[in-house]
């Protein structure tokens, strides 16, 4: 995670990361190994959240994905669309308008 905000305009504060990564309106969806010693491969953290997404100033309710992260060697093995598509599962359950999330345009 370090590596990609190092080279992007977010820049690396991993105080503030770990504060908005714990917050208590967080939700993870953590995908382990399934044997044992079932190692993190994946991760996702979004929040149900309000964002201005037209320009009439009306809040819409969204799932806002703020980190998608899939281990180096899953990577190119369509968890990253099973998430994907995860949260926006969560969105229509939940009656979301939509789900967003910010790219980075450099990546390292
Ligand atoms: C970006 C990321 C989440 C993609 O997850 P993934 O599980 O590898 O993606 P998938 O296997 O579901 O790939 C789906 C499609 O995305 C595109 N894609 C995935 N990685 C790509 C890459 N490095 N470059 C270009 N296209 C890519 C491809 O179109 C791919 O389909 P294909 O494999 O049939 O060509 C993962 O590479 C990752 O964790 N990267 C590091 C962290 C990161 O950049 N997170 C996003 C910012 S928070």
């Amino acid at each position: 995670m370090r590596q990609s905000y190092v080279g992007s305009s977010f820049g690396w504060d991993p105080r503030s990361k770990k504060k908005e990564l714990f917050h208590t309106d967080s939700r993870f969806i953590l995908v382990r190994q399934t044997e044992a010693p079932r190692t993190l491969v994946a991760y996702t953290m979004f929040r149900f959240d309000h964002e201005e997404t037209m320009e009439d100033g009306i809040m819409d309710p969204v799932v806002y994905c703020y980190e998608i992260q899939i281990s180096q060697d899953t990577r190119r093995s369509g968890l990253g669309t099973v998430l994907m598509g995860d949260l926006e599962a969560i969105a229509r359950k939940w009656k979301m308008k939509k789900v967003m999330l910010t790219v980075f345009r450099s990546q390292s």
